[in-house]
């Protein structure tokens, strides 16, 4: 194993469950599943592939240096903690900078999962292609499963909900992933 792939286990090994951290496991380890599978049907070769697991893995590590009890909120977010929040695609960048031998992939998944391709997301607005095609795919994968998890905030969307919702989300994504996206959730049949 290489020295970063175990730096990398050392993170996600901290998030133990005691660490009020499992939300944000269990999320990072079902993104980086579709990121993988999503990938594949996109036919992009294995090596593009296992970035995007690894990115996924990696999406919201930044969040570790968040207060579970602010993650986990089901009320309503005031401006400063909104802000908190933000802040965490930053955060895990610079914690994984650390890292030796850390593949440009995985920093853009962390840095920019949040973008949108409108020019509406954070940290940098940053429009369209700008925003590295890892950090799109990301985008889409993490909004499906965070609409199609149940939070403590939210019910847990069906799969046809979720691709409507994001079908209407006019801008947010890549609108030729997005596509891609639904044809392969449709192709694989768990909207029925
Ligand atoms: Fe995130």
């Amino acid at each position: 194993m290489s020295r970063s792939s175990v730096e990398v286990v050392a993170l996600i090994g901290a998030e133990k469950p005691e660490s009020g951290q499992e939300g944000t496991l269990l999320h990072s380890l079902a993104v980086s599943a579709s990121m993988i599978a999503f990938g594949r049907s996109l036919a992009l070769n294995e090596d593009a592939v296992s970035l995007l697991g690894f990115g996924g893995l990696l999406h919201d590590i930044g969040k570790m240096a968040l207060s579970p009890k602010l993650l986990e909120r089901s009320g309503p977010l005031d401006t400063a903690e909104f802000a908190l929040i933000r802040k965490h695609p930053e955060l895990g960048h610079e914690m994984l900078r650390q890292i030796e031998d850390i593949p440009k992939a995985v920093l853009d998944v962390c840095l920019y999962h949040h973008e949108r391709f409108d020019g509406s997301g954070y940290p940098y607005g940053l429009v369209g292609a700008e925003i590295p095609e890892v950090a799109r795919i990301a985008a889409i994968c993490d909004v499906y499963d965070a609409l199609t998890t149940i939070r403590p905030y939210k019910t847990a969307w069906s799969p046809r909900e979720a691709i409507d919702a994001m079908l209407r989300s006019t801008g947010q994504f890549d609108p030729v992933l997005l596509d891609a996206f639904v044809s392969w959730i449709v192709r694989h049949d768990v909207t029925q």
